[in-house]
């Protein structure tokens, strides 16, 4: 299975989720095989560290990869080993992030409540993907996770106008927030999202 974390929009918690979705994958057991598709390869520091720290378990893995034909390639190659791929991308509309989706089984779209993350969040949902879907022929499943990480005050009114905005598209929202400042070493959700859920590969 292949999960692909995207959002053309910098500092939303793409990398953040990664990193938790990789821990939950890794704890529970799953051969773990992430992508770092981004050039600034802020997750490939944080493997860095973790080998540093001796913190690494032995079935994660973290590859580096930058040009599309290399991350469509390495991500089917993972798959077919029976691993979970998870691919980490930039925070823009590049050729990367287009072979990135396309390998997807899933599109995972982490969406701060504020209205331009919502903006991206569906530009991505309903322009980017149906295109890529539809180039490869077949459909690309998307599911968002908000992230807890917002400035509205939690009772405003305007954060439910926000939600009902972003349900607008009909697109599933996962049953967990990110937390706020999740430590990822001890990110144990009590029902993960995704990997519970049963995706099954539609080609
Ligand atoms: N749930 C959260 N709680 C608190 N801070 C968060 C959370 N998610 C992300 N952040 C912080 O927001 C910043 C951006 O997060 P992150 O690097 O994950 O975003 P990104 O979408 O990968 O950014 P980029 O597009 O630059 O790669 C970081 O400083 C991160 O620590
Ligand atoms: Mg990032």
């Amino acid at each position: 299975m292949i999960i692909t974390v995207a959002v053309a929009k910098g500092g939303v918690g793409k990398s953040t989720l990664v990193r938790a979705l990789a821990s939950v994958a890794a704890d529970q057991g799953h051969n773990v095989f992430v992508i770092d598709a981004d050039e600034r390869k802020n997750i490939d520091r944080w493997s860095m560290l973790l080998d540093r720290f001796g913190n690494k378990p032995d079935n994660l893995e973290i590859v580096a990869v930058t040009t599309p034909t290399d991350i469509l390639a390495l991500a089917q190659e993972q798959d077919r080993k029976g691993k979970l791929v998870i691919i980490d991308t930039e925070g823009k509309t590049n050729d990367e992030l287009t072979a990135a989706l396309f390998a997807a089984d899933i599109a995972v779209v982490p969406v701060h409540l504020a209205m331009d993350d919502i903006t991206a969040a569906h530009q991505l949902v309903n322009g980017h993907i149906p295109l890529v879907a539809e180039n490869r022929g077949f459909a690309l499943p998307v599911m968002y996770v908000f992230t807890n990480n917002t400035v509205i005050d939690k009772r405003a009114r305007a954060l439910a106008d926000l939600r009902e905005i972003i349900q607008q598209d009909g697109t599933r929202i996962a049953s967990e927030e990110m937390p706020y400042r999740m430590p990822t070493r001890t990110c144990r959700p009590a029902r993960p999202f995704m990997l519970a859920a049963g995706w099954t590969r539609r080609r």
